[in-house]
């Protein structure tokens, strides 16, 4: 008789390189013999892949240690492990906060963690935090079976911009960029597997400089060869720096029908001196002209941004400024965050912003972007646009899909499926998202 398979749980944080990582974690135990299940009361292993972005996140980590600590009180054999962002900032301090953890492994370090479980399974309690020289991706397992229409596709990791508020190129590590031919064969792997739209993921992706053919590739000539693979209709990437949006990539927005029209590009406020003193290096208008520019070449482009609220010496004034810079672009989504001081980055010893004003300050932010999004949602109504179907609806014979611009679409019609991209009419727009039926033909 076989022994029956182990089980993974893995809880995600934060953004979607983490929601990428996790997959390749999935599969790299899944050659060990481990099964995902969604249950942490019947896993040998649970995974927290965490976020350090915001205090809040991290703290949650610990909160949720807390909690899984009946379970392990029930069964003793059950391993305990922490990934991603947190656990490559303060591995050593969880396990001495925390001595139900059984291992703790970095961001950068997953094509070890098989090894680092089977340590733990004989009592040790390994760390590693280390920034190895070799790519963790070139030792994780080929990915297996996708059977869902959309991917993401991590082509960039870490950063060195050095945004005085961001702990991202402490978490990540300097900006490394795999090749392209790597890419290109695990999109095609993607594709032949019933992938139709990927999600190139990078810290920095509009940074890429990976080794390809005949030299050095930038993010467009990535995409452009991406979009010669017969059966991606889509082509997606995020999250871009606005000081690394170069003429190539604006001109594939205007001329690779795969390349859909939305993009997300953070600007973080709309005053210079709070811009200059987050290190953006970059101004207000530079973005504001940016935009015009990127406009010129794909009309229809729907736009997303982050924002900051009460960054260390923000004025009623600065805050003006980034309210007057949102009403200037006008963004098809947004999200805003009150400023967290995390340790180690440049503007942590700043002294803050009162948080009260700070809370004032992000809910004025979240106001006029709820407008906005409520404006570009009803802007909808009555014009056709393409969606990739990718699950069924709650109503009966209802599926869902994700528009060109990344809006949630439902539709009733015969012949939908996940995978399906077809044209609808929008018909009527809700504020997260939109109603439509199939164009004929
Ligand atoms: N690499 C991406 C995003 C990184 S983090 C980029 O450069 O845009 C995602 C967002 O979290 C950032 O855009 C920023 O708005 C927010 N963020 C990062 N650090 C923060 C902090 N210390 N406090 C509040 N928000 C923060
Ligand atoms: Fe963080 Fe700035 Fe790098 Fe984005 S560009 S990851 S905000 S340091
Ligand atoms: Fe969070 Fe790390 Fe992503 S800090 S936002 S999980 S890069």
């Amino acid at each position: 008789m076989s022994e029956s398979p182990k089980k993974l749980h893995i809880k995600t944080y934060g953004c979607q390189m983490n929601v990428y990582d996790s997959e390749r974690m999935a599969e790299a135990m899944g050659a060990k013999g481990y099964e995902l299940t969604d249950d942490p009361a019947e896993a040998d292993m649970v995974l927290l892949n965490t976020c350090h972005i915001r205090e809040k996140a991290a703290e949650k980590v610990y909160s949720d240690l807390g909690r899984l600590r009946p379970f392990k009180e029930a069964r003793p054999d059950l391993k305990i492990g922490v990934a991603g962002c947190v656990a490559q900032a303060e591995g050593a301090e969880i396990m001495r906060r925390m001595p139900l953890v059984d291992l703790v492994v970095g961001s950068q370090n997953y094509h070890r963690l098989p090894e680092m479980v089977a340590a733990a399974e004989q009592g040790a309690r390994p760390v590693d935090t280390e920034f190895p020289l070799e790519d963790k991706f070139d030792h994780l397992p080929e990915r297996p079976l996708a059977a869902r229409p959309t991917a993401f596709l991590t082509v960039q990791e870490g950063c060195d911009k050095f945004c005085a508020f961001c702990v991202v190129p402490y978490t990540r590590g300097a900006e490394v960029s795999r090749p392209a031919a790597r890419i290109l064969a695990e999109a095609q792997k993607l594709v032949d597997k019933g992938v139709r739209e990927i999600t190139l993921l990078g810290q920095n992706v509009n940074g890429y400089h990976g080794a390809g053919e005949g030299g050095d590739w930038g993010l467009a000539r990535l995409v452009r060869a991406l979009a010669r693979i017969d059966g991606l209709e889509r082509i997606r990437y995020t999250t871009s720096h606005p000081n690394d949006m170069d003429d190539a990539l604006i001109a594939a927005h205007g001329e690779e029908p795969k390349l859909m029209p939305y993009l997300h590009l953070p600007v973080q406020s709309g005053s210079d001196r709070v811009l200059k003193a987050m290190n953006r290096k970059h101004t207000a208008e530079d973005y504001l002209r940016l935009v015009e520019r990127i406009r010129a070449a794909r009309p229809d482009i729907m736009l997303s941004s982050d924002f900051i609220a009460g960054f260390p010496g923000e004025s009623d004034e600065d805050h003006r400024a980034t309210l007057d810079l949102i009403a200037a672009v006008g963004y098809g989504a947004a999200f805003s965050f009150k400023y967290s001081p995390r340790p180690g980055t440049p503007a942590a010893g700043r002294a803050g912003v009162a948080p009260e004003v700070a809370d004032a300050r992000l809910q004025e932010l979240q106001a006029l972007i709820t407008a906005q999004q409520r404006a570009a949602q009803e802007g909808m109504v009555g014009r056709e646009v393409g969606v990739l179907f990718e699950k069924p609806g709650r109503l009966e014979g209802q599926w869902v899909g994700k528009s060109d611009y990344l809006q949630a679409v439902h539709v009733r019609g015969a012949g939908l499926a996940p995978g399906v991209l077809a044209q609808v009419r929008i018909t009527e727009s809700g504020p997260n998202s939109l109603g439509g039926e199939l164009v004929a033909g």
